[in-house]
């Protein structure tokens, strides 16, 4: 197989770690210190399949070599690196050219040789304007003429049962977007009281919201999520909201509403995963959501709380937004009954798959790395095309360049249009 080289163009100890990285993946990774030393590779070479840029340090000589990567006829795709809160700050979450992706730091190399995978194979096998499986113009963050930007959207996994599988679903649906389809996902949980989500992906001592915005008051600094989300191994951002179900004042229902929407600009998609409860947090976060996956387990006791929920939905006015996911699907009362009973049509099934997500869990991973080829991956991958063929279509708009969206140059990009 032809190896695919990569342009490395990071300060010096991230170079060294995320050269290891694509080296370890079969790439040949290509240090390039200044502008002229990039022309004169571009020249020499044809197979540079990506080029990883610093977003942050140094700015004229990024532009100089973004300008470059897009100049006389090449497209090679720019991956831009920069510190979340600056992204956060300036909005650009999706701005690039369609091509082009950017990465917040701080990051783990091996997340960041994901992300080139995923590039380097969308460049490979996507036709043009296609991007991981969305057409150009739904991507997230991208800017509209008049300048207001696409934004992610938000799910919410709940179901007021507890163990139908709402974590579960959370999990590997992040897990596979991020992965397979190439989307930035963070991760939410929101579960304060039972939540395991750090612990299932095998991440300890998480800072948590609450110990976050505690520390904040002393600061004075103003965190924004994508700061404290960690990023696990297999790039997925995991935000969890306390550690404790006892010190949790400080996560004031409005403030963790307005944060998780705020979010939607650095994320294509913010996955929440609930407590079973109808509290004020739930509350508040039921308004700002663009989805809630309702996973149901084909038992009377489940089916029940589904009814009860759809019920709760009318009154919150949030009826329309409600998916409900057969969970455990090969077992019990049937879809179609299920469908029946609770009044909703099921968005998706997801088949029993024994002890493959304890399993996984205990090694501190989805099962979408673990276990990738097995049914129920296939099945977790059909629920999150259907979220990303429904996503909210009112917010598709058009992207443009990288070049525009620093100020000044031009659009390298004139396939770039209004939709
Ligand atoms: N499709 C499935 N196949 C096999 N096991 C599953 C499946 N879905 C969930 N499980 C298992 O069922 C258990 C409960 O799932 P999970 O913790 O995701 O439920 P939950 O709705 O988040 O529960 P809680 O309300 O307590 O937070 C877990 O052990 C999980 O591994
Ligand atoms: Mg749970």
């Amino acid at each position: 197989m032809a190896r695919t080289a990569v342009v490395v163009a990071l300060p010096h100890a991230e170079l060294v770690a995320v050269s290891a990285q694509l080296a370890e993946a079969g790439y040949e990774a290509i240090e390039v210190e200044t502008a002229d030393d990039l022309e004169a590779l571009l020249n020499q070479r044809r197979d540079i399949g990506v080029a990883i840029l610093d977003g942050e340090n140094d700015f004229d000589r990024t532009l100089e070599m973004y300008a470059l990567l897009h100049e006389e006829g090449r497209n090679v795709p720019a991956l831009m690196v920069v510190a979340a809160r600056a992204l956060d700050r300036m909005g650009l979450a999706g701005r690039a050219h369609i091509n082009d992706e950017y990465f917040t730091r701080p990051y783990s190399a091996e997340s960041l040789r994901w992300r080139v995978e995923a590039m380097l194979i969308r460049a490979e096998v996507l036709p043009d304007g296609v991007r991981g499986g969305i057409i150009e113009g739904e991507v997230a963050g991208a800017p509209n003429v008049s300048g207001d930007y696409r934004r992610g959207q938000i799910v919410i996994v709940f179901n007021p049962k507890g163990g139908v599988g709402k974590t579960t679903i959370a999990l590997n649906m992040a897990a596979l977007l991020q992965i397979r389809k190439g989307q930035r996902v963070l991760l939410v949980d929101c579960d304060t009281v039972t939540g395991h989500i750090a612990s299932s992906l095998g991440m300890e001592n998480v800072r948590t919201v609450a110990d976050a915005w505690t520390e904040d008051l002393t600061t004075g600094a103003d965190e924004s999520f994508a700061d404290i989300a960690v990023v696990h191994k297999n790039g997925v951002s995991v935000l969890v909201m306390a550690e404790s179900p006892l010190h949790t004042e400080i996560l004031e229902p409005r403030r963790v509403a307005e944060a998780i929407t705020a979010a939607r600009r650095v994320y294509d998609w913010v996955i929440v995963d609930m407590h079973p409860d109808y509290g004020p947090l739930n509350q508040v976060i039921f308004e700002r959501a663009d989805k809630i996956i309702v996973p149901v387990t084909p038992d009377v006791p489940a089916i029940r709380a589904a009814v009860q929920f759809r019920e709760v939905a009318v009154e919150l006015d949030i009826r329309e937004r409600l998916a409900m996911v057969v969970n455990r699907a090969n077992s019990g009362v049937s879809v179609s009954d299920m469908e029946r009973i609770v009044g909703m049509p099921a968005l998706a099934e997801v088949r029993s798959a024994g002890m493959l997500f304890v399993r996984a869990a205990n090694e501190g991973r989805s099962a979408v790395e673990r276990f990738p080829k097995e049914k129920v991956i296939e099945d977790i991958e059909e629920l999150c095309e259907r979220m990303i063929a429904t996503r909210d279509p009112s917010a598709a708009k058009t992207g443009s360049g990288f070049m525009g969206i620093f100020g000044g140059g031009r659009n390298t990009n004139p396939s770039v249009r209004a939709s």
